[in-house]
């Protein structure tokens, strides 16, 4: 089913299905709670699957001049509390992850695991804001053309012509994003602290899925901080770049299924 929940004046647009223990599923940019489609039915067969439009993205509205992952994080507590839910596992793609990591510092009792899919707890480097401040540039003249750029380049090269039709399908859902939708999350993204200390200090498990070919994450620093923390499982996708629920679909449904599993049984023992 579809839902509404209200949140600082906002109708926030999300969906619910299935039954059981609860996973929480956030888009990355510039997306909407669209791209977990298939993620949702597949997942919904073994729990009950929440997945929310963010400020500024599907059919919520934006929230002033700025999203900051704080503002996002509160969102999702919002929606997620409106449904009277109180653990869960939350599984963030790319910006999803960085709302999911404010999320967790905002509210660490709430969850059952953590799973950043191609995400990472890094701030932007210096570089990294420049580009931010001339993709606001771009996206205010001509937002089609910066959307169908960033799209193309989450994908890994070999997979633009295998995985075509998703590529346009996620090319329509990006372009529904108004332009103030894009520039928001940019700004929100771009001001982000970092927050590595809150996967090394985690007290449930966390799952980091990556790509082999992501432009995006910085997978080397990740898996230098990580390696030895127990609670830490890594899944490497050698074939995909930033889409792995697209690019290497199967596997990660599965390996999804399997850590959300040892979450809950973990937590039903507390
Ligand atoms: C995303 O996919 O959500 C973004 O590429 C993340 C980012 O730009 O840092």
């Amino acid at each position: 089913m579809i839902g509404f929940a209200e949140f600082r004046k906002i109708r926030v647009r999300f969906s619910d299905t299935g039954k059981g223990r609860t996973i929480v599923l956030l888009h990355g940019f510039p997306e909407s709670m669209e791209v977990w489609e298939e993620f949702s039915v597949k997942l919904s067969r073994h729990f009950r699957v929440i997945a929310i439009d963010l400020p500024g993205c599907g059919e919520t509205p934006c929230i002033g001049y700025v999203h900051p992952m704080e503002l996002m994080a509160e969102c999702v507590k919002t929606v997620l509390d409106s449904l009277g839910l109180r653990r869960y596992v939350m599984v963030g793609h790319s910006m999803g992850g960085y709302v999911a990591l404010a999320f967790t510092e905002l509210f660490p009792d709430h969850l059952s695991g953590l799973c950043l899919f191609h995400s990472h707890p890094y701030a932007d480097s210096a570089e990294k804001k420049v580009d931010r401040e001339k993709a606001v540039v771009l996206v205010k003249k001509d937002p089609k053309h910066y959307v169908n750029e960033v799209i193309t380049s989450l994908f890994a090269p070999d997979n633009l012509s295998l995985f075509k039709d998703d590529v346009r399908e996620l090319k329509q859902i990006a372009r529904r994003t108004t332009r103030q939708g894009i520039v928001n999350a940019l700004e929100g993204m771009k001001e982000r602290p970092k927050r590595d200390w809150l996967l090394q200090y985690a007290g449930y498990p966390v799952l980091l899925i990556l790509g082999k070919k992501d432009r995006i994450v910085p997978n080397e620093l990740l898996l230098r901080q990580t390696s030895g923390l127990k609670h830490v499982q890594i899944l490497m996708l050698e074939k995909a770049g930033h889409m792995g629920f697209i690019e290497e679909k199967k596997l990660t449904q599965d390996s999804l299924i399997r850590f959300a599993r040892k979450c809950f049984s973990r937590s039903s023992k507390k």
